[in-house]
């Protein structure tokens, strides 16, 4: 079982993970949890070059490649192994970051770009997604506030609120897979949401 959790910046998604994770392991699944860009020594590399604030001249197509490059490397190396032998995986982020952030918010096209997620994945596609929806301005603020402010950040608040009406539009097109949760709540109340959900999707199915 292949799970990943995508949202604006700032809407609680490792925390819900952890929580998430935590509780699945309670019931003796065993969970490996990763995160995009990154999630290898390889990918880590990658994702420094995409967040470093210094790197404003990087080119869209140059970052939509080096997303997959990572993207590529963690699959093979984490993501595929894990689930061969049974491990239920949480992955913050996947390819939807992909399609919502070069896609919805740099305007690229969605179709060229998932045929390049198609090649970097091998195909691989999450069976629940978790899209935690919360107003990119007061998700960009929190982070702000927390000091995790990065390069892809710093594009302005249209970017953001493209980024958040592409993932609504993914999610509604895609129902039996995505799950929206309102993140604008307490921890409490969104990480109850999506144990109740991952109870009706996965438990009883
Ligand atoms: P990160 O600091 O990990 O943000 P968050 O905590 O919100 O996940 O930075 C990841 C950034 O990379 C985030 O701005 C989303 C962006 N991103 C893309 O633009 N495309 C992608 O394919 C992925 C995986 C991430």
């Amino acid at each position: 079982m292949f799970i990943t959790f995508e949202g604006p910046e700032g809407s609680g998604k490792t925390t819900q993970i952890r929580l998430l994770a935590e509780f699945l392991r309670a019931r003796g699944n065993e969970v490996l949890t990763t995160r995009e860009p990154g999630g290898t020594e390889i990918s880590d590399q990658i994702r420094a070059v995409l967040m470093n604030l210094r790197n404003t001249a990087m080119h869209p197509r140059t970052e939509i490649l080096l997303f997959q490059a990572a993207r590529a490397q963690l699959v093979e190396q984490v993501i595929r192994p894990a689930l061969n032998r049974g491990a239920l995986v949480i992955s913050d982020r996947y390819a939807d970051s992909t399609l919502a952030y070069q896609g919805y918010g740099h305007g690229y096209p969605l179709e060229e770009l998932r045929r390049l997620i198609a090649f970097a994945t091998g195909g691989l596609t999450p069976d629940l997604t978790f899209l935690l929806d919360v107003d990119p301005a007061r998700g960009l603020e929190r982070k702000q506030r927390k000091g995790e402010w990065n390069r892809l950040d710093a594009y302005d608040l249209g970017f953001h609120q493209r980024v958040r009406a592409g993932y609504l539009e993914m999610a509604q097109a895609e129902p039996h897979r995505w799950v929206v949760v309102d993140a604008s709540r307490t921890i409490e109340d969104v990480q109850e949401d999506i144990r109740r959900a991952f109870h009706q999707r996965v438990l009883s199915r």
